[in-house]
Parts: structure tokens; sequence; C-alpha cells
């Protein structure tokens, strides 16, 4: 289990162990990536281990890798139609849940589990919550053979794409072999319709604007955690 260092661990930790509430015997699961679904998997893993009878769909290789070692049974939507719950973390929350996420680089996945999801829960602590989006880099996925072409275009938009780099100054590839540029449209007035232009430049796979995708936000504030619903 991971150590709890500091009071924003502790947050996310809290927030985490109160996200486990949506979870009941028999269901499948949705398993987040990023350091505070990490907290979701390493708690589930413990009542998996004490009894509670889930499988779990993962949103990246890492938090397959870690649901294994817990213990979670896994499976996929070649067996199953839908999640009836998943629990991810967002990077940006903004009102009516519209969210930023991928700043781990797994968005691709999570949208996918997102979209094959009957509820969404998004654990985040208090700093994730914003008037409007747009302060973190919004992440666009791309195939390496697009990256000049979707580069322009993003410039062209207005979009600062800045394509993420792994720690030794290599394009970052994501479990899919993608590229990610992270953009900087400024403060994101009307996310639909940037959704929508980002979808249709050919050679992007996915960007990280999650819109009308979670229905509630368990949020960690200073002694536990509330919930926001959409
Ligand atoms: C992973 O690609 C992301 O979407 C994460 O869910 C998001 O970055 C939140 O991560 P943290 O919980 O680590 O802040």
């Amino acid at each position: 289990m991971s150590a709890v260092s500091s009071p924003e661990e502790a947050e996310k930790a809290a927030a985490a162990q109160r996200s486990l509430e949506f979870v009941r015997d028999g269901m499948v699961v949705g398993l987040g990536s990023g350091t505070t679904a990490k907290y979701v998997i390493e708690f589930l893993g413990a009542r998996v281990r004490a009894g509670l009878r889930v499988q779990g769909i993962p949103t990246s290789k890492a938090s397959a890798e870690l649901a294994r070692a817990q213990g979670i049974p896994l499976t996929g939507f070649d067996r199953v139609e839908a999640t009836d719950v998943t629990i991810d973390g967002a990077d940006e929350i903004g009102p009516g849940l519209v969210l930023i996420k991928g700043g781990g680089g797994a968005l691709l996945h999570e949208k996918i589990v997102a979209s094959s999801s009957r509820k969404l829960v998004i654990v985040a602590d208090e700093r994730k919550l914003v008037e409007r989006l747009g302060k973190f880099p919004l992440p666009v996925e791309a195939i390496p053979f697009a990256a000049a072409p979707v580069r322009r275009k993003l410039e062209g938009m207005g979009g600062n794409p800045r394509l993420r780099l792994d720690p030794g100054g290599e394009p970052y590839v994501t479990d899919e072999g993608n590229w990610i540029f992270d953009c900087g449209f400024g403060p994101i007035s009307d996310p639909a319709s940037l959704a929508q232009a980002l979808k249709s430049i050919t050679g992007v796979v996915e960007h990280g604007l999650f819109l009308g995708l979670a229905s509630v936000a368990v949020v960690a504030q200073t002694g536990g955690a509330r919930l926001i619903t959409a």
C-alpha cells in the first residue's frame, strides 16, 4: 500500500476511500490511471482480498499491472458491455463536471472506458476544481505519422502545441504507440466546440476534454471528502 506522505496524498487517499461507496459486490469496475486512481486500486484490492467480488477493466498498462498485483480479477469489453462504475482521476474539473484528463498520458483508454461506463466517478483533491477549463495543458493524442500536420493544425487553432517528451528527451509514447501534444488554448469558453474541432483533425486519435461523461466527483478537502454531482 502507498505511504500517505503529505496532506495532498492524504486528500487523494480520502477521496479514493470515499469513492468505493459506489462499488458493490458483483460489479464490473473501470480502474482509472494516475496518482489518485492508484489509491482506489489499492483500496479496492484490499476489499477484494477481504472477499468482495468484482472484476476490473483497467485504463492503462500501469493500472492493469497494479490491479493484478492487488489481486483484482480483470476483464474486457469483449466479455462485458459496460462497466457498472468507473473511478478515475482528473487534471481539471469545471462546472457541470466537464474535465481535462490525460496529464498521465492515459486519455485514450480512459475515454474508451469512461464512454462505456454506466457511471463515471471522478476522484480528486480540491485543487483540481476550476471555474473554467484551460489552465492545465490540454493533451491531444496523435498518430506519430501525422505529428507534423496535426501540430500545424493545432497551431492554426491557437493551441500552442508542445510535443510531450519522456525523461530521455524522446517523444513520450502512449500505451497505443501514439504521441501527445500538450496544448495551451487559454481559458476554454466553449469546450464542446473545441472538442469537435479537435476530433475533426485527421491524425488526432483523442483529446483530453471529457464532456458529459462524469456524473459525480468525490473531492477531497481538509478533514474528508464531498460529493459534487453533474
Ligand atoms: C491520466 O492520464 C490522467 O487522466 C489522470 O487521471 C489525471 O492526470 C489525474 O491524475 P492524478 O490523480 O495523478 O492527478
